[in-house]
């Protein structure tokens, strides 16, 4: 057998995938662009190979004893399907077809312009990929990792979600998952939703920050004009204000809120309350 690519390997999940594999001993090897970055994030004793899917030049030595793949596009760009299909033709050209992709809880709902997960879903089956799709909600971690500022300088959580509620799923249960998949067979084919143990508002995400952080954070619930005018205020690049809209709106139009069997199911235990993880990283 041969061993497994991690693809992101320094990012919120490519590190958990990291982490979860090490964990199991599997054979696996974190494609990184910048080793310095990878070491302090993975720690030294990751292997760890130069890849961008920006540079074909990586591919084959990034590819060297491989036979699956963990594939994950960075966020926020809109050209993420031309960012990774080079990659993928190639992966096919050299008969690697195990891969584990990385997309996204109600892609099928989701605006045209922000249809990159799509695309890659649909020619990694057009070419005969041995796929499993993992659909993670939105992450727990994105409190921390976009909203530190907001909840820790201006105490309030800002995002124009509207009243609608997902089940916020801890990267830690999508890494134990995506190593799993990778490390067994009879995952080919499957497409699995990943979710936390509950389906909740913001507002409700605001009292558990409130708990958490021992202070009152607030939910504004912006709408997409006060949330747009906010990031313009704020400085942002332009393109940021759509696209955050666009995603949100998935929660504001309730097309996520479900709780999925798939994480208990696969791990054999309970996936992880929003909670527990703002607990660890927000107190
Ligand atoms: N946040 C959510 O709630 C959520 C929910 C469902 C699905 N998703 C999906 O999750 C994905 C984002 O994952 P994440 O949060 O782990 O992202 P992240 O933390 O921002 O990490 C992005 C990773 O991609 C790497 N990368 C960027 N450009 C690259 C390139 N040209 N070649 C190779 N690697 C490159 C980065 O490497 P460097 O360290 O070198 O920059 C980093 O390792 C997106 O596809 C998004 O749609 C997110």
């Amino acid at each position: 057998m041969g061993k497994i690519l991690v693809t992101g390997a320094t990012g919120t999940v490519g590190s958990a995938v990291v982490k979860s594999l090490a964990r199991i001993k599997a054979d696996f090897v974190a494609g990184v662009r910048d080793h310095a970055k990878a070491k302090e994030k993975l720690g030294a004793s990751s292997p760890l190979v130069t890849f961008d899917f920006a540079d074909l030049a990586t591919y084959a030595a990034a590819t060297q004893g491989v036979d699956r793949v963990f594939l994950i596009g960075p966020p926020l760009d809109y050209t993420l399907d031309k960012l990774l299909i080079p990659f993928i033709d190639y992966l096919k050209s050299k008969n690697i077809v195990r891969v584990v992709y990385l997309s996204a809880f109600g892609v099928e709902k989701i605006s045209h312009e922000l249809s990159f997960h799509k695309v890659v879903e649909e020619k990694l089956r057009a070419d005969g990929f041995h796929l499993t799709v993992l659909r993670p909600t939105f992450f727990a971690q994105n409190f921390k990792n976009y909203e530190w500022d907001n909840i820790t300088k201006y105490k309030i959580t800002y995002t124009p979600s509207g009243n609608g509620k997902t089940a916020f799923v801890d990267i830690a249960d999508v890494g134990d998952v995506t190593a799993k998949v990778l490390t067994e067979s009879g995952h080919e084919g499957k497409d699995y939703i990943l979710t936390g143990p509950e389906s909740i508002s913001y507002h409700d995400a605001a009292q558990l920050l409130t708990e958490v952080r021992k202070e009152p954070i607030a939910y504004p619930a912006p709408t997409p004009e006060q949330f747009t005018e906010t990031l313009k205020q704020a400085g942002a690049p332009d393109f940021i204000a759509p696209y955050m809209i666009q995603v949100y709106s998935m929660i504001a139009n309730h097309h996520v809120d479900y709780v999925s069997p798939v994480i208990p199911q696969l791990l054999g235990r309970a996936a992880t309350p929003l909670k527990t993880v703002l607990l660890k990283e927000m107190a």
